[in-house]
């Protein structure tokens, strides 16, 4: 017990885990995830659907998002987003791993009408010859990726834009960090069975790298058959990281928000949005 303890407890280097693929796409978790996109006022998944709302109107207006658009958004969900923006009139590409998220957006699709085109796939992965007027990473996922990951994304959302077209995300900022506490705590059926449909008990320790403003929350769920990780891991940007950032991958910040509903840039925000094109 002790050094199974101790082995649970240990600091891991920064990224040394990927699990968001068991994370999104695990049958059972990817169930309750879609519960969560689903439910209007829950924010594990998706921001709550007022905010949504908002956002969608604020792309809409702020980009023109109609007929002659095109638009990728990646990690798309169950299709918030681009069902909406479909729903506008504009040519619409939703990337996301979970198939149940995606099927969940073709069948909207479907049943409204839309022409709006879904892939599952790992979005690291993602090519195309196509090109695009706008591209879209919503509710921080940036965050959740290594630099290295980072900069395969960057890379190729330069390669997937028109030479004037746009990218729009949103990140965690520097505040955010600054209200994010250490700590562990262990509770049967954690989540109240978010993790698995049998009994578990989940072990969730939260570890800051305050020299690189990272978060890693991780997730050991213990049952009887089988023992697993789950590592969340959240990068936190001071707005002037961010710009070095975009900068290196080929891109020149023009516009910063508070968020992606359109929000004054402040910041004492905890999230901040950027427009960024080809420079
Ligand atoms: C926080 S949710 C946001 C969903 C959507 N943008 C929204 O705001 O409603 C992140 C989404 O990204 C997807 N995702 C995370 N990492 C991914 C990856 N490497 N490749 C493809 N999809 C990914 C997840 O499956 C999930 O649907």
């Amino acid at each position: 017990m002790y050094k199974r303890l101790k082995q649970i407890c240990r600091k891991p280097a920064p990224y040394e885990f990927y699990t968001a693929e068991t994370l999104w796409t695990d049958d059972h978790i990817s169930k309750k995830m879609l519960e969560f996109h689903l439910n209007p006022d829950s924010e594990p998944a998706s921001r709550n659907h007022d905010f949504i709302q908002n956002s969608i109107n604020w792309i809409r207006d702020r980009f023109k998002v109609g007929p002659g658009l095109k638009i990728a958004d990646f990690g798309c969900g169950p299709g918030l987003y681009a069902n909406a923006f479909g729903e506008a009139g504009a040519s619409v590409l939703g990337i996301d791993f979970s198939r149940r998220s995606i099927s969940h957006a073709r069948d909207q699709a479907v049943k409204k009408g839309l022409s709006t085109e879904f892939v599952q796939k790992n979005y690291l992965d993602f090519s195309s010859d196509e090109r695009f007027d706008l591209i879209t990473l919503i509710y921080c996922d940036l965050c959740a990726l290594s630099p290295e990951q980072r900069r395969t994304l960057l890379r190729s959302f330069h390669g997937l834009l028109a030479e004037d077209g746009r990218l729009l995300l949103d990140v965690f900022s520097l505040k955010a960090f600054e209200g994010r506490r250490e700590g562990s705590s262990i509770e049967h059926l954690l989540l109240e069975g978010f993790w698995s449909d049998e009994d578990y008990y989940g072990f969730l320790q939260t570890i800051k790298y305050d020299d690189i403003k990272v978060v890693l929350d991780r997730y050991a769920i213990i049952q009887e058959s089988r023992e697993w990780e789950i590592y969340n891991w959240l990068q936190y940007y001071p707005v002037e990281a961010l710009a070095r950032e975009f900068h290196e991958s080929g891109f020149a910040v023009s516009e910063y928000y508070s968020d992606v509903s359109g929000a004054p840039f402040d910041r004492g925000s905890e999230t901040i949005a950027l427009v960024a094109k080809k420079r």
